[in-house]
C-alpha cells in the first residue's frame, strides 16, 4: 500500500482516537481500498510536548509549531482537531493555501467562518472534509450532502449534542446534580474543551448551522439563530415532564417553510415518552432527515466520544486520500480476500435481540 502522510493538529480525545484507530485498522483500510490508501501519521501538533498521552509517538513527530506541521513535505493531508476558531482558522487556511486537503471536526470554526474557508478551498482546489463535525460517528454530513442530493429537504430535526443528552438523562434517571452529570460527560470525553458550548446550546447550534447550510445553500449568520441550551432546564421542568409523560431533550429544528424561509432553532423540548426520540439515551444522537423523495429517514448512533468521532475522521481521511490518488481504488464486490468462512446456520443463535 502506498503511503500518504497525515499532519495531525491536536492529540486530545479525538486526535488520540485517530492515531489508535489507524494503529488498529491501517491494514484493513489498505485491503479494503484495494491497496490505494495507507495513512501514516507524519507530524503531530500539540501545546504541551511533555504531557503523558495514551498514544506512543516518536518525539521527533511532535511539534508545537503549526507552521512546521503544515509546511512539512511529508504531510499530504492536514487534520485539524485542536478546536476553537483562532489558531484552527490559521491552520486550516494555511493548509488550503498550500493545496493540502483538510479534515476537521470543528463545527464552531465552520459555522463561524465556513464561508471564507470554503471559498479558499475552491480557490486552491483543496477539499475540506468535516463528517466528524456533526453527530460524532453518524455519517450525517455524507447523508445530507450526497445521499439526499436528489431531494428537496423539508426538515432536519433531532438530538445533536451528546453531552446535553447525557446530562439530561443522568439528571432524570439517576437524580444527579447538573454539575456532577457534566463532570461525568467531561471525564468520558464527550464535552467540548469549553463545556459552556455544550450546555448553552451553541455546540448543537453550530452543527445545525452546518446541516442547514448544506441543505439550503445560503450563508447563515449565527447571530440570527434562536439558541437556548440545557443550562436553562431546572429540576422542576424534568419533574413536570416525567409526571406528564414526557422527557426533556435538547432539540435541533431545521425546517423549510412553504414560502422558502428556513427556520433554525435549538431549545430544550418536551418529547412524548412514546416518541422515538425519547428513546435516544446517553451520548447517542438521532437525526431525522425529511426529503421530498425519500420521505423521512432516521439516523442514530454515538454522537460524541473518542472512537465514534475518530471513525468519522478516518472515513474522511480515506476520502481525501482517494482524491489525492485520483482513484476510488477498490469499491463494491471485487473480492480483497481469497476466501472467508460463512458460519453454518445451525451454529448461530436464532434470537438476535
Ligand atoms: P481536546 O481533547 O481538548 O484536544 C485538543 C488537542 O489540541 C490537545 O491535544 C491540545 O494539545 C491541542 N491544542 C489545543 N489548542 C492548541 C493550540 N493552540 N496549538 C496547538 N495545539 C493545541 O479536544 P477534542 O475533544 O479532541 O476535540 C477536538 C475537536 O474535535 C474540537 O473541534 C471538537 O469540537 C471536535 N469534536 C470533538 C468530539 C468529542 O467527542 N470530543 C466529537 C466531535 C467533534 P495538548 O494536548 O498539548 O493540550
Ligand atoms: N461536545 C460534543 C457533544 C462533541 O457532546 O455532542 C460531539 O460533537
Amino acid at each position: 500500500c502506498s503511503s500518504l502522510g497525515i499532519g495531525l493538529a491536536g492529540l486530545g480525545t479525538v486526535g488520540s482516537g485517530v492515531v489508535l484507530a489507524l494503529e488498529r485498522n491501517a491494514g484493513l483500510i489498505c485491503d479494503r481500498t484495494g491497496g490505494v490508501v495507507n495513512l501514516e501519521v507524519a507530524k503531530v501538533l500539540v501545546r504541551d510536548l511533555n504531557k503523558v498521552r495514551p498514544v506512543n509517538l516518536p518525539a521527533e513527530k511532535l511539534t508545537t509549531s503549526w507552521q512546521e506541521l503544515v509546511a512539512d513535505p511529508a504531510v499530504d493531508i492536514v487534520v485539524e482537531l485542536i478546536g476553537g476558531t483562532t489558531d484552527a482558522y490559521e491552520i486550516v487556511s494555511a493548509a488550503l493555501k498550500a493545496g493540502k486537503p483538510v479534515v476537521t471536526g470543528n463545527k464552531a470554526l465552520l459555522a463561524e467562518r465556513g464561508v471564507e474557508l470554503f471559498a479558499l478551498s475552491k480557490e486552491h482546489d483543496a477539499p475540506i472534509h468535516f463528517e466528524a463535525a456533526v453527530a460524532g460517528g453518524i455519517p450525517i454530513i455524507k447523508t445530507v450532502q450526497e445521499s439526499f442530493i436528489g431531494n428537496r429537504i423539508h426538515s432536519i430535526t433531532g438530538i445533536i449534542n451528546g453531552t446535553s443528552n447525557y446530562i439530561l438523562e443522568r439528571m432524570t434517571t439517576a437524580g444527579l446534580e447538573f454539575s456532577a452529570a457534566l463532570a461525568e460527560a467531561q471525564a468520558l470525553g464527550y464535552a467540548e474543551a469549553d463545556p459552556a458550548l455544550d450546555v448553552n446550546g451553541w455546540d448543537a447550534a453550530h452543527k445545525a448551522i452546518l446541516l442547514a447550510s448544506l441543505a439550503y445553500g445560503f450563508p447563515i449568520d449565527p447571530a440570527q439563530v434562536h439558541v437556548a441550551g440545557i443550562e436553562q432546564v431546572r429540576p422542576i421542568d424534568i419533574e413536570f415532564a416525567t409526571r406528564l409523560g414526557y422527557v426533556v431533550k435538547l432539540l435541533a429544528v431545521v425546517r423549510e417553510h412553504p414560502g422558502g424561509e428556513v427556520e433554525l432553532r435549538l431549545q430544550p423540548s418536551f418529547i412524548p415518552k412514546s416518541h422515538i426520540l425519547a428513546s435516544v439515551h446517553g451520548v447517542f444522537n438521532a437525526v431525522a432527515v425529511h426529503g421530498d423523495a425519500a420521505g423521512e429517514s432516521l439516523f442514530y448512533g454515538r454522537g460524541a466520544g473518542q472512537d465514534p468521532t475518530a471513525s468519522s475522521v478516518v472515513a474522511d481521511l480515506v476520502e481525501a486520500a482517494r482524491s489525492l490518488r485520483q482513484t476510488t481504488g477498490h469499491r463494491g464486490f471485487l473480492p480483497y480476500r481469497e476466501s472467508g468462512v460463512l458460519l453454518p446456520v445451525e451454529d448461530t443463535e436464532t434470537a438476535y435481540y
